[in-house]
């Protein structure tokens, strides 16, 4: 089948892009494209074209996948393929229906006028990849919207509704109805063009869009600064906003050669392999090599979740976001009054940002039931069970699911350390049992870690990845360990962490350099505001279990106990491992540089200078190193899925792909001798992983396992 289909609709020919699954704009469709508009100028019996997709969607843009390959001599780049589109005297009309990203869009901005149906997405998320819209997007996309819309929409990635593509001039028609519907809309449109007296309306001669740059040049300015935190660390924002910058003070064509080589300064360095990387790892991560693709689902119509504190209430709430009815349940009257006003307060903050409207707001709570009584969840298709971290009262609580949940649901555990199997082993269905691990505030966080058992079905894992999926969360399987894969890794990082302001930096010294590197908050500023004190229970009770002893060799909890034992519990008490004068802002507090500098003085550590890449290497070489142990392990599928969980519930950079392919760009060779050498400095547990030293010896990284 060709890679452009050509059908006639009267006088006016019908294009359609024929690339499954998102008709994205590899070579063959760029020469099917090609030879089309040659042909269909010359031809007398056209009067106009309509471009069009096959399949679901107009089209998702450039084929990701070329990057970095290099086409067929002879196919030319889709931006002088565009310039012959726009250039034709035949009207050339989009009809835009699904998605238009991209190149996608692009394409349809080269076209003289966009029709657009129902449902649809539009945007340039180019700056997602590390790219900028290299087909002429960031040149005529501030001439159809206006300069500070394309800043906006280029600079944020951000896909839009066709209603506000259509207020934003960005399209010229909307269409109510199906693909057939809008194509003949666009045959229709063609057909009036066609008619016309007037010229081609083409947006590269458009300058209307240009003028409030030219009234006011400092917008550049402004807009890059007020973008200065979100584009941390990045180059691609900034191009972006320098192509458009050249859209307004330069000729169409030179604006176009400028966005060229802005483009191939981009497009293969770290910034753009890392953000690909991540787009693919996120697609990757739903696919289960021992689970079939087609293993029947169970269906999720409602949902039940036991526990109303902060997670319970948060993962109430993603249910509710995504239309299913929930009933939660929750021992104590109080407290479940308690979980239910938070949830109302909750959304009522988001109403008043204006980002919810009070009717949206209303039916989400009216999709939430509250109750006390456990066996109002007997016809429940999914219940989470979200209560205290506690071995027994979790067994006690399954075995009483057991005998109240009708067969076939799903009983989740939201544990974020406990063992699934052994929480399993209190059912009688084990295999109906499996770890739904939310991060907090699970309302915001879109990482799911979904916890097989020993036991789980391939049917229970198979819905419950396309349940995540269905609340706007990144689901990722992982298997039973302490911790699982996040916060197994995370331990690494904040152990270090710990032990660097013993040896000499302070809180501050390492938040910055992690910061900068690209995380959204350093660790000291991350456990403040996750309250100290639950790490201080934590280490509490191993202690007592490990009679009176901490169990690390060299115990990394000394100063965090001395802070907790002051109540500095971190942001919700005002005071942490920094003080919150504006109850958010960190900042260094001499308080706890005197508790710091007296600690390392008990310990008889002699402070030194630590340098910034110590810091950095010291936290993350063993969050790699112990993430190659959980690869090692089978824990995880596969070194991108840690990547995946490492994005999207910590915020590790996208710009640098995550934890696993950052360590690749770094290699895996410096990674393995850095740990022998703090294995020596410090410790046993500083030994490179027996994974890590393979692929050192074979001269591989994680990428190629
Ligand atoms: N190139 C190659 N493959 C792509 C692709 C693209 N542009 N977009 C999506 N795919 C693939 C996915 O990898 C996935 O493949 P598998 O099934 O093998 O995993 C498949 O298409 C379906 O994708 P999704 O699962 O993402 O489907 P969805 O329905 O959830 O989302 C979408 C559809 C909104 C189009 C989403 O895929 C998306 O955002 N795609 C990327 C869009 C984009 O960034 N375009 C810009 C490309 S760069 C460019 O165009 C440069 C330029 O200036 C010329």
């Amino acid at each position: 089948m060709s890679a452009v289909i050509e059908e006639r609709r009267g006088r006016i020919a019908l294009l359609k892009l024929n690339n499954p699954p998102v008709n994205g704009l590899g070579w063959p469709v760029r020469e099917g494209l090609e030879a089309a508009i040659l042909r269909l100028a010359a031809d007398a019996e056209v009067d106009g074209i309509v471009v069009t997709g096959a399949g679901r969607m107009f089209c998702a843009g450039a084929d990701i996948r070329e990057f970095g390959t290099e086409p067929p001599a002879h196919v030319r780049r889709l931006t002088p393929i565009l310039d012959d589109l726009e250039g034709m005297e035949k009207p050339v009309v989009a009809a835009i229906h699904g998605v238009a990203a991209g190149g996608g869009l692009e394409l349809a901005l080269g076209c003289h006028y966009r029709v657009c149906g129902p449902k649809t997405k539009l945007g340039l998320p180019e700056v997602t990849l590390g790219i900028l819209p290299g087909a002429g997007g960031t040149q005529r996309m501030p001439r159809v919207a206006g300069v500070s819309k394309a800043l906006e929409l280029i600079v944020s990635g951000r896909l839009v509704s066709e209603k506000e593509a259509y207020e934003s001039g960005i399209v010229d028609e909307l269409v109510d109805g199906d693909v057939d519907t809008v194509i003949a809309a666009a045959v229709a449109a063609a057909e009036r063009l066609a008619k016309s007296d007037s010229a081609p309306r083409r947006s590269c001669d458009r300058t209307d869009g240009l003028q409030e740059a030219k009234d006011n040049p400092g917008l550049f300015d402004s807009f890059r600064k007020s973008m200065a935190k979100r584009a941390r660390g990045m180059n691609a924002p900034y191009a972006c906003v320098r192509c458009i910058e050249a859209a307004a003070t330069m000729e169409f064509a030179d604006g176009l050669k400028f966005e060229r080589k802005e483009f191939e300064q981009l497009v293969n360095a770290d910034e753009a392999r890392s953000m690909r990387h991540a787009f693919f790892a996120e697609r990757e991560v739903a696919k289960i090599p021992d689970v079939a693709k087609d293993t029947p689902t169970r269906p999720i119509q409602n949902a039940g979740v036991i526990g109303c504190g902060t997670m319970g209430g948060g993962i109430a709430m993603v249910f509710a976001n995504a239309g299913i009815p929930v009933t939660i349940v929750e021992s104590e009257q109080a407290a479940l009054d308690a979980g239910i006003e938070k949830i109302r307060k909750n959304y009522a903050a988001t109403v008043s940002k204006g980002r919810l409207g009070q009717a949206e707001m209303d039916k989400r709570m009216a999709l939430i039931t509250p109750t006390t009584d456990l066996v109002e969840l007997a016809a429940t298709d999914i219940v989470v069970e979200a209560v205290f971290e506690d071995m027994s009262v979790k067994k006690e609580l399954f075995a009483r699911l057991d005998r109240v949940c009708k067969p076939g649901v799903i009983m989740a555990t939201n544990t974020s350390t406990l063992d699934v199997d052994e929480i399993a082993a209190a059912t009688s269905r084990p295999e109906d049992v499996i770890g739904t691990h939310f991060f907090s505030p699970a309302n915001v966080m879109r990482l799911m870690e979904n916890v097989r058992g020993e036991k789980t079905s391939d049917d229970v894992i198979a819905t419950v990845m396309g349940l995540s999926k269905t609340l706007g969360k990144v689901g990722v399987l992982v298997g039973v360990c302490h911790g699982f894969v996040g916060n197994r890794m995370l331990h690494q990082y904040l152990r270090e962490a710990m032990f660097l302001v013993e040896e000499g930096a302070l809180p501050q010294d390492i938040d910055r350099v992690l910061y900068d590197f690209g995380m959204p908050m350093g660790p000291f500023a991350m456990c403040d505001l996750a309250g100290n004190d639950v790490g201080w229970r934590v280490r509490q009770e191993q202690i007592k279990a490990n009679g009176g002893k901490p169990t690390n060799i060299r115990y990394s909890g000394t100063i965090a106990d001395k802070i907790c034992d002051l109540g500095r519990f971190g942001q919700k008490t005002g005071k942490g491992w920094f003080k919150y004068a504006d109850g958010r802002t960190p900042e260094p507090d001499p308080e706890v540089e005197a508790i710091i500098v007296e600690t390392s003085a008990e310990l008889g550590l002699e402070r030194r200078d630590i340098s910034d890449d110590e810091i950095l290497e010291r936290c993350l070489y063993p969050l790699v190193n112990e993430g190659a142990k959980i690869l090692d392990e089978g824990i995880a599928l596969r070194a991108s899925d840690i990547d995946v969980v490492w994005m999207h519930g910590y915020g590790f950079p996208r710009f640098r792909g995550g934890p696993m392919f950052w360590a690749d760009t770094v290699g895996l060779k410096t990674i393995g001798e850095k740990m022998r050498q703090f294995e020596k400095e410090h410790g046993p547990w500083m030994a490179p992983s027996p994974l890590l030293l393979k692929l050192v010896d074979e001269g591989k990284g994680f990428a190629e396992l």
